[in-house]
């Protein structure tokens, strides 16, 4: 089974931390379990389960975790490789030129549409406050540049698939999207780069109806991923 939040794709800049730890944004910890407050569970009651999946802190102290209820007291690597059964054969990919304050709002998303990888292309660190640590039942990949990325996507046998509201773009709802993709967004601000835009086969726009220029990069990514999963979803 392959570890959670690992790194990949060469040198990368700024995290002081290394691969798959907080890089210091503060949030990436599991709040303390207290088995008296919060949602969740308490201390497991009834003979003590034999199954090696479940976590024997958690059935002693309770289980505080933001996770299914089918999921309770189960170790971390014990979801992972459960949901590694059923990972969806969608990817996405961020462009991180700024430290976005998005990318721990599309990796939740990610999670919960159960994607086979999110790859953060660019700057090491990203803010993972809105991630609510669900990067760690995620496989986060990281990628010095473009080329790395579309090396590792070539590799998983998936295109890429550029989101955003460029020149070229053709509009997303009638689009039947692959069914092995990897969805790319770009930054708050710059969106998408030329290069990445490149090295995307098709690149796809939401439709918008207001006065503002464009979507916040976490909702046009979770309206586009939630597209995916409305013709390949199971
Ligand atoms: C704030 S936008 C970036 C800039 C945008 N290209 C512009 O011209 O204003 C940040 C990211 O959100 C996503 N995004 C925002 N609005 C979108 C739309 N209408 N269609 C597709 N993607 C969108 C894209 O991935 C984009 O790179």
């Amino acid at each position: 089974m392959r570890r959670p939040s690992t790194g990949s794709g060469g040198p990368l800049d700024d995290d002081p931390s290394g691969p798959g730890k907080d890089a210091g944004d503060g949030a990436a910890a599991e709040p303390p379990a207290d088995p008296t407050v919060g949602p969740g569970v308490g201390p497991y009651a009834g003979p003590w389960p034999d199954d090696p999946r479940l976590d024997p802190e958690l059935l002693a102290t309770g289980d505080r975790r933001n996770v299914l209820d089918r999921y309770r007291y189960w170790r971390l690597d014990a979801i992972v490789a459960d949901l590694d059964e059923h990972r969806a054969p969608l990817h996405v990919a961020i462009q991180n030129w700024e430290h976005d304050f998005n990318i721990g709002s599309i990796v939740r998303t990610a999670n919960a549409f159960n994607v086979s990888a999110v790859h953060i292309v660019g700057r090491r660190r990203w803010n993972r406050r809105g991630a609510m640590v669900t990067d760690r039942y995620l496989h986060v990949e990281h990628h010095a540049d473009v080329a790395s990325l579309v090396a590792a996507t070539t590799a998983a046998g998936v295109s890429l698939v550029g989101v955003d509201n460029l020149p070229g773009a053709v509009p997303l709802e009638p689009v039947e999207l692959p069914r092995s993709c990897c969805l790319v967004f770009g930054s708050e601000g710059p969106g998408l780069t030329e290069e990445m835009v490149a090295a995307c086969e098709r690149l796809v726009a939401i439709t918008q109806h207001g006065s503002t220029r464009s979507l916040n990069a976490g909702a046009a990514a979770a309206i586009a991923m939630y597209h995916w999963s409305r013709r390949w979803g199971s």
